[in-house]
């Protein structure tokens, strides 16, 4: 029911949800906080991605920086004690409940340091912050002040409460990080058909998210969380236009502790998985992210203005313009970054509705599809070969996609097992051209068991990999300083194949034979989110996302108690530290 880690490493846990990070938690955790004031002032849920933002800020130390973790949701039934099940919490949750789930979810931001070799967090530091649902923020960008954005609370169109759904994110150099609100489905409540009458001008834009739910048969599927029960801006037919202020790539500087998170609608609204940042001085940035959702597209935010090598203050604002395309995949092994705007053809305020051109970042999933962007196995994360300039996208599995619907890009039907995907742009590797539209793609893996004897079900990796080598479902991405690709699993217990877990598996992109390794496995029910690496790769940071949390398991009947092992307290998220116990590179 543990984790495990490869011979020669240790995994310590370094950040549980609920260890207090801020003055004013009230005493121990006890079996969960007291009340929404509480849990703000600890370590957040559902940890998902990780920054290592090393300090001063510039540096390359590898043995103090700022911990930046994502909280993606909160599970009720897991969090609190008398729910069976997550219908149980959804019905019965109280309104303190509640308000500490909106404050178990966004953002951390940790002074964490290395002493003799084992991390820890800095109590009571002055860059300790939380960000949750209820975080004064800032919409900036095209959108800031879009009517589509104006509600009753604010009417500015540009101060939003919150940030929630955090899955992964990005870091940048100029030292900010990026953080991904993906699924926002899970917090908003309402009738289609009663919004269709109210502003039929949402009704096509909250359906293509999953947003509120349709009459018809059956009773309508409560969303994850029952925050419109003590918040009315979560029911879509009392503020129709809430859902339009979330579902972006948030930058925080965890550097500034007086600092307002910005909401960057430059880079689209959709179901935000991550945010890859490449960046040469005297050049536009590039940023590649992924629309996490079953045939949703990968795209590419390139800014207005240029990168200044050094220079925080020029780099700040970069986000704040640019263009964003959509990736198409053809089956000759080519591809081409669409650009989102009126096109005078496909895409036009009559084909539309819109009024102007950037409600295209409001609904960049319909202006993609309009222009032919290729729908994805579900892209999670996506991450660039530091030395190849390669770029890597996660494709978690889509076990809808019909065999008539397989495409050389996605070429299995019902995939439950995931692949990845390469894209190479044109010119000398080391030095390729990320700003061109033309690119090349391949598939590198297959995932999935290679001794399955469906070829449809057949993993295929480049080399041979042990019985152990095999994964499904990759997530989470990140590159080690020697250049080894790490990947983080989501869903491995669902394969009716064994006793296997999500963990962390490990391959070198560039070996023609550079078959996977495991290196990690996670405790029963966990998947594992957010690697990241010190600079020097001496230490490896992952998050441990709902241990304990299967089919049928609630707070009082977890499949396992990790971390705490104690009776009466739930399983806990946490960030792990791996090291290896000699000190030398993770993974060498
Ligand atoms: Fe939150 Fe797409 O994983
Ligand atoms: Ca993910
Ligand atoms: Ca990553
Ligand atoms: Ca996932």
């Amino acid at each position: 029911a543990t984790h495990h880690v490869a011979p020669d490493h240790r995994a310590e846990v370094l950040l549980r949800w609920g260890d207090a990070i801020l003055p004013g938690a009230k005493g121990p955790f006890g079996s969960g906080p007291r009340d929404g004031a509480d849990q703000a002032r600890r370590f957040g849920t559902s940890c998902d991605f990780v920054a290592f933002m090393p300090l001063p800020l510039g540096s390359a130390a590898s043995d103090h920086g700022l911990l930046c973790v994502n909280h993606e949701f909160a599970s009720g039934h897991m969090m609190f004690p008398n729910y069976a099940d997550r219908a149980a919490a959804w019905s019965g949750l109280t309104e303190a409940q509640a308000r500490i789930e909106m404050e178990a979810v966004g953002h951390s931001v940790v002074e964490i340091r290395r002493d003799e070799g084992r991390w820890a967090p800095v109590a009571d530091s002055r860059f300790n912050r939380r960000f949750t649902a209820t975080t004064p923020m800032a919409i900036t960008g095209p959108l800031a002040g879009h009517e589509r954005l104006c509600t009753a609370a604010d009417p500015t169109g540009r101060a939003v409460l919150g940030t929630f759904a955090n899955c992964a994110g990005g870091v940048t150099p100029w030292g900010t990080v990026l953080t991904a609100e993906e699924n926002i489905q899970g917090q908003f409540w309402g009738d289609q058909a009663r919004l269709a009458e109210l502003s039929p001008g949402e009704l096509r834009n909250h359906a293509s998210l999953g947003i509120g739910f349709s009459s018809g048969p059956g009773k309508p599927v409560p969303p994850r969380h029952p925050w419109a029960r003590v918040d009315e801006r979560f029911d879509i037919t009392r503020e129709p236009r809430e859902p339009n202020r979330f579902g972006y790539i948030v930058e925080i500087d965890p550097y500034d502790p007086e600092s307002r998170p910005k909401k960057r609608t430059a880079l689209g609204r959709f179901k935000h998985e991550g945010a890859c940042v490449h960046a040469v001085d005297g050049r536009p940035v590039v940023v590649y992210m992924g629309d996490d959702e079953r045939f949703q597209c990968i795209y590419r935010f390139v800014s207005k203005g240029v990168y200044r090598a050094g220079d925080r203050a020029a780099n700040m604002d970069l986000l704040e313009t640019g263009d964003l395309f959509v990736a198409r995949f053809e089956p000759d092994g080519t591809g081409r970054w669409l650009k989102l705007a009126f096109d005078g053809e496909w895409v036009t305020p009559d084909v539309t509705g819109f009024a102007d051109e950037t409600e295209v970042l409001i609904e960049p999933r319909f202006v993609a599809g309009l222009l032919g962007g290729t729908p994805m196995d579900r892209p999670e994360d996506i991450e660039i070969d530091p030395f190849t300039g390669r770029v890597y996208v996660a494709l978690t599995g889509n076990d809808r996609r019909a065999a008539t619907e397989a495409d050389p890009a996605n070429p299995r039907a019902a995939n439950l097992w995931g692949h990845i995907l390469e894209i190479v742009p044109p010119g000398e590797a080391g030095a390729l051209d990320h700003w061109a539209d033309l690119f090349l793609w391949e598939l590198p893996l297959l995932a999935g068991d290679p001794a399955a004897a469906s070829p449809m079900e057949r993993g295929r990796y480049r080399g041979t990999p042990t019985p152990s080598g095999w994964f499904a479902n990759p997530d989470n991405l990140a590159f080690d300083p020697a250049g080894r690709l790490w990947i983080g699993t989501d869903g491995m217990p669902d394969l009716a194949t064994g006793p296997v877990h999500d963990g962390l598996w490990a391959l070198d992109p560039s070996d023609p034979a550079g078959a996977p390794r495991h290196f990690f496995g996670c405790p029963r029910g966990a998947e594992c989110t957010g690697p990241a690496f010190t600079p020097d790769g001496t230490t490896l940071f992952v998050s441990i996302q709902h241990p304990g949390e299967e089919d049928g398991t609630s707070h009082g009947a977890p499949s396992t108690r990790w971390p705490d092992f104690e009776p009466f307290v739930p399983p806990r998220a946490s960030v792990m530290a791996i090291t290896r116990k000699d000190g030398g590179p993770v993974g060498g």
